[in-house]
């Protein structure tokens, strides 16, 4: 069996179904950010701060090499930015199958108040609405160029999800 990579936006679920889906296929599940974390030492925010984004940029993309280098078949909750450099997504259908989880502004706005861990939606929480959806309108063609299957999650519980992306991949395959 292939790996399966989630893709999306911040907020969109990747993480939280990632694991689920992960048990369900006895896969084992690996965060793109954690693993970029545990290998630093520092929060991606500090990674950030300290070396800048283009520095974590290289980071995933040294992980995703790996990943492909070694034949590993995991589930993969990538970044939400991991997708926009070329390389990556070169790297990212090397490594299986794209799946994109897709989510509206109003429900990542939902999801994402309160959150301190994402660098580049910093700031002011009445900017929020605005910084999605700009950041959203750049990648949004760039997700979908990267995916192999789309999954729409608003109003969706997570195992929801996850019994769609099954669903979905069983069709595929057959
Ligand atoms: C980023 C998304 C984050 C993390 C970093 C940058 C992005 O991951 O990699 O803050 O550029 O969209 P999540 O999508 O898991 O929050």
């Amino acid at each position: 069996m292939n790996s399966i990579i989630l893709i999306g936006f911040m907020g969109s679920g990747k993480t939280t179904v990632g694991r689920l889906l992960a048990k369900k296929l006895s896969l084992p599940c690996m965060d793109a950010d954690q693993q970029i974390e545990k290998i630093q030492e520092k929060t991606v925010s500090e990674v950030f701060a300290e070396s800048g984004e283009a520095a974590f940029r290289d980071m995933e993309t040294e992980l995703l090499e790996k990943l492909v280098r070694e034949k590993q078949t995991l589930v993969l909750c990538a970044g939400g930015g991991m997708p926009v450099r070329e390389e990556n997504r070169r790297l990212l259908g090397q490594l299986g199958t794209v799946v994109y989880l897709t989510a509206d502004a109003g429900t990542l706005e939902m999801r994402l108040k309160g959150d301190c861990s994402r660098p580049l939606l910093a700031g002011s929480e009445d900017e929020l609405r605005k910084k999605i959806e700009m950041l959203m309108k750049s990648r949004e063609q760039i997700y979908l160029d990267a995916a192999d299957l789309v999954i729409r999650t608003d109003g969706l519980s997570p195992d929801k999800i996850c019994s769609e992306i099954s669903v979905s991949l069983a069709v595929q395959h057959c």
